[in-house]
């Protein structure tokens, strides 16, 4: 399936391996902040009755909100990895959500029909990409005319815990220098705004919605902020972030701990 010698940038979920917990954290990452994330998508333009793309669905999580929030919504849910697709079809018959149409296919070269989609949502994508530019041309090929693209990422700087675990900066570094060598980027989130607009993308806003371990509980929290960073380390680098990670695991138990991570909406509308 895949069109591109790096098509899954800096996540292949399949290298992960099943024991990584990987599909769990998936889960978990979209699951709790579910309903916060339909309200922003609505005020972004997501409605009823649309044709939408679930743009690298991962497990489904968001495919299944928006299908069941806006029946009348015509929902395609597109991955390049096919296990991940495989459990986002099974929990979707398991959820009764037959409408859902899945595919294979790569950013870079979407096989959908150009010009069918209202609205697009990526989700998590673009920070593992290496040729963000490209795929943006591609995804705007797949949009009707005055439909919307929604891109949702982080940005590292933007991640805070209060207080902070000694060795946090060192450890977020070496997460990122991991990322980038596999064609990454951590700091995405602040250049969506410029890619979009470079990509002929027109109105283009950006805005930061905070999350807090106050919402989504401080284990969960650290689960979704830091599991990821933490199965990209390796060797020196992994046992240099030991200390630090057990420091981050005691915030659980202090009940004054408090932390932060900023997520970017970038919307671009295809003139
Ligand atoms: C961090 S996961 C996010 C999954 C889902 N959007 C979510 O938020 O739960 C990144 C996803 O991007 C997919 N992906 C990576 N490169 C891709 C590409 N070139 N085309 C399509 N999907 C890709 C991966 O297979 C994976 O499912």
């Amino acid at each position: 399936m895949t069109t591109n010698p790096n098509a899954a940038g800096s996540y292949d979920f399949t290298a992960l391996g099943d024991a990584s917990g990987e599909l769990e954290r998936l889960q978990l990452q979209a699951q709790r902040s579910a309903q916060l994330e339909l309200q922003l998508l609505e005020r972004m333009g997501l409605a009823d009755g649309q044709a939408v793309l679930d743009l690298a669905c991962g497990p489904g999580v968001i495919s299944r909100l928006i299908a069941q929030a806006h029946p009348k919504s015509r929902v395609t849910a597109m991955d390049l990895n096919g296990a991940l697709l495989a459990a986002a079809r099974e929990e979707a018959a398991t959820a009764g959500l037959a409408s859902i149409r899945f595919v294979q296919g790569d950013v870079y070269a979407p096989p959908l029909e150009q010009g069918q989609f209202d609205f697009i949502y990526a989700r998590l994508l673009f920070q593992h990409l290496e040729q963000p530019l490209q795929a943006l041309e591609a995804i705007r090929a797949l949009l009707k005319p005055g439909g919307v693209l929604c891109i949702f990422d982080i940005d590292d700087s933007w991640l805070t815990l209060v207080p902070e675990p000694e060795g946090f900066a060192t450890f977020t570094a070496a997460a990122a220098r991991a990322q980038e060598r596999r064609g990454g980027n951590r700091l995405i989130g602040r250049q969506l705004g410029r890619l979009l607009e470079e990509s002929g993308y027109n109105p283009v806003d950006v805005h930061v919605e905070t999350v807090t371990s106050r919402q989504l509980g401080m284990r969960a929290f650290l689960d979704i902020t830091l599991g990821f960073k933490r199965l990209l380390l390796e060797g020196e680098e992994l046992e240099a972030a030991r200390a630090t990670l057990e420091s981050a695991d005691a915030l659980v138990d202090d009940p004054r701990a408090w932390a932060f991570v900023g997520v970017f909406l970038a919307r671009g509308v295809r003139p």
